[in-house]
């Protein structure tokens, strides 16, 4: 691929560009806000930084739709983020008129991109980025699973104290407080993780992943995440530009999958050039099937609201 586009240089958009930047994965990458200058400045502050970190990648930015003309991916970042307090479904109708917009953009400007929808509610804007572009599911997919997991592998690793490198966690569903952390497909090189800590242990780690944004939130209290947001989203780009093929926790359009049809939400699906190419389907036990449908449940109520 050679040119990327990120829509919405607000924090995740500037950190995602600078990560993709930093790893010199594409020629060019073109930032897009409706901010006067905000996508410029960030275009331009990110490229002087290129003789210190050393990458060939251009950066452009602006306020015309025309900067992300040709892209292969399209990085959607754009939209109000929660407050303290906010669910991410409360900044629902309002993010889905921005997207809406946006897509109109995306589809006159980049027909043959893969679209990457990490803004929030994120299942369901994966979901109206699919219904309103009409483009086959492997081109329409989001982010939350592999930030999910990596804020899950984290406490794994501080309250083990072993390395990050070794532990390998899954959380699916939907990107919301009734997201699944998957307790049976985690573990530390292969080890089951009651090996290393007590019951109590994983309660504490499950409930922390689940509300692992809101816990920045509340801290920062005027911006959400967005180091460990654009690190997950480089490395889903990474699979894609390479064609590495990771199996990466993903926002999928379900069509059968999981018993859920008509709905996105977090599910291992394998990333590579032609985007999301599969859908792994795990064989969930009762507990965690119940527990995968009160999060679906969730998600398609919210998605209702789209109609
Ligand atoms: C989070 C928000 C950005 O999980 O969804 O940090």
């Amino acid at each position: 691929m050679k040119k990327i586009a990120i829509i919405g240089a607000g924090r995740v958009g500037e950190s995602t560009a600078q990560f993709l930047a930093q790893s010199d994965l594409v020629r060019e990458l073109a930032l897009l806000d409706v901010r006067e200058g905000a996508a410029a400045g960030a275009a331009l502050d990110i490229q002087e930084t290129a003789p210190l970190f050393g990458f060939d990648t251009r950066l452009t930015g602006s306020t015309d739709p025309g900067v992300i003309a040709g892209a292969e991916l399209v990085v959607i970042t754009a939209g109000l983020p929660r407050k303290p307090g906010m669910s991410r479904s409360d900044v629902l109708d309002k993010n889905v008129e921005i997207l809406d917009s946006i897509l109109v953009d995306v589809v006159r400007e980049a027909p043959d991109s893969q679209i990457l929808v990490v803004s929030n509610p994120v299942d369901v804007l994966t979901y109206r980025a699919w219904q309103k572009t009409g483009w086959d599911r492997s081109r329409v997919f989001g982010q939350a699973g592999v930030l999910d997991a990596a804020r899950m592998a984290t406490f794994v690793a501080l309250e083990t104290g072993l390395s990050t490198r070794d532990i390998h966690t899954l959380v699916l569903g939907g990107h919301g407080d009734a997201m699944v952390p998957m307790l049976r497909f985690s573990g530390i090189n292969g080890l089951p993780l009651h090996y290393f800590l007590d019951q109590a242990a994983i309660d504490r780690i499950v409930e922390r992943t689940r509300h692992g944004g809101a816990e920045i939130l509340g801290l920062r209290q005027t911006s959400s995440a967005y180091d460990a947001p654009a690190a997950a989203v480089k490395a889903m780009v990474e699979s894609i530009l390479l064609d590495q093929r990771r199996v990466l926790p993903t926002v999928a359009l379900l069509e059968g999958e999981y018993g859920a049809s008509d709905a996105a939400m977090g599910v291992p699906c394998v990333l590579g050039t032609g985007g999301m190419e599969r859908i792994v389907e795990l064989d969930l036990n009762a507990e965690e099937q119940a527990n995968f449908d009160s999060s679906l449940a969730g998600v398609q109520a919210d998605i209702a609201r789209l109609k």
